[in-house]
């Protein structure tokens, strides 16, 4: 049992190519961190400096006491299952499963039984003697992590492990990966684009842009408090409402309407505003801060609507999630913003002002 530590890793591949820049992170048993950043963003190369795949240019790894920077792939005892899963078409399941043991001369009683006490966790007992051209895109992916258990390893590294499954798939696999990690207890690094993966499969959420740590909390933290505006856009759906503004006299300016700003320590000519579509609702004639305009498109997502509002003396739009079954005037509406739930950025660098 040891935890996984990262400290101001680097990899620069040349001089115009955007690198990872200075990560440092700390990963403690039984701890599922998730790397979370839209394509590009460095997620693979990140998990590959961990897995000894790449060299970083600078800092360095340790698991538990013991320095593993400069130690090659085989000597890290951790496991990484790739998007592709890079099973052996030749193979059977069970000889896909247990191939690293083999490699490394386990004894064929001992590969058995652990290719059968994973199989049968992973629900795969009865393909064990089929190939992998044979089974299905989710029976695949199973044997892909089947044999990343299989090798009892001190650290899982998972890249995109259910980006080709299709949607109703992944959320099945999504739940069982939850209870599977959950019983290994062992520092878990999950690579991922999608949101909703990061926010339900985490205890911590990295969320990166361009090679740089934009924040590491827990999912509910980076829902609740995005510490910069791209997170705050990146993470939510229906995406965030970001409206630039102009301040004035402790109050930003929103078309005909002002919302007062909180105690900030400085305030900044041009903020951001963000508030979520669900933390807008129809206005009933009690709330605080209100603001009106004009309903121009409703998108219906079954259980509820989401109406992009052109707020009344400016260009701006705000969208809220709305009750089908409330009926409401389309030519003019009135919004509540709950003003407890308004997060500010400052437009310059992105960075939230409100704590
Ligand atoms: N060996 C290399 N030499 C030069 N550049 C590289 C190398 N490996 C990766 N890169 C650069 O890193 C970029 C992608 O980084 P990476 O694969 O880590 O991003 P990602 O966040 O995993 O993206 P995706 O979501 O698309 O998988 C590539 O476009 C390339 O420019
Ligand atoms: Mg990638």
């Amino acid at each position: 049992m040891a935890k996984l530590q990262l400290e101001n890793l680097r990899k620069q591949f040349a001089p115009n190519v955007i690198p990872v820049k200075d990560i440092s992170l700390t990963i403690e048993d039984g701890e599922f961190i998730t790397l979370l950043g839209p394509s590009g963003c460095r997620k693979s190369t990140l998990l590959r400096l961990i897995a000894g795949l790449e060299q970083p240019t600078a800092g360095q790894i340790f698991l538990g006491e013991q320095e593993l920077t400069n130690k090659p792939p085989g000597d890290r005892n951790m496991t990484m299952v790739f998007q592709s899963y890079a099973l052996y078409p030749h193979m059977t399941v069970a000889e896909n499963i247990g191939a690293s043991l083999k490699i490394r001369k386990t004894p064929s009683d001992e590969i058995k039984n652990r290719i059968n006490v994973v199989a049968s966790k992973l629900g795969l007992s009865e393909l064990l003697d089929r190939k992998p051209g044979k089974l299905s895109g989710g029976q695949r992916q199973r044997v892909a992590l089947a044999r990343a258990l299989v090798r009892n390893p001190e650290v899982f590294l998972l890249d995109e492990p259910l980006s080709n499954l299709d949607a109703l798939l992944r959320e099945q696999v999504r739940e069982e990966l939850k209870q599977l990690f959950e019983n290994e207890n062992k520092p878990v690094v999950y690579v991922t684009h999608d949101q909703t993966e990061a926010m339900t499969l985490s205890t911590k959420v990295v969320v990166l842009l361009d090679g740089l740590i934009q924040q590491l909390d827990p999912p509910s933290r980076i829902y609740t408090h995005p510490a910069t505006k791209f997170v705050a856009g990146f993470v939510g759906s229906p995406q965030m409402n970001l409206l630039p503004l102009k301040c004035q006299d402790n109050h930003a300016m929103l078309g005909n309407f002002s919302i007062p700003l909180p105690v900030l320590s400085t305030i900044p000519a041009d903020i951001d505003m963000g508030i979520r579509p669900e933390d807008l609702s129809l206005a009933t004639g009690e709330d605080i801060l209100t603001v009106e305009g004009k309903v121009f498109l409703v998108e219906n997502f079954g259980r509820e609507l989401l109406a992009s509002v052109k707020v009344d003396g400016s260009n701006h739009t705000l969208r809220i999630l709305i009750d089908p079954d409330v009926s409401f005037n389309r030519e003019q509406i009135k919004l509540a913003l709950n003003p407890h739930r308004i997060h500010w950025f400052d437009a310059k660098n992105g960075d939230r002002l409100n704590p």
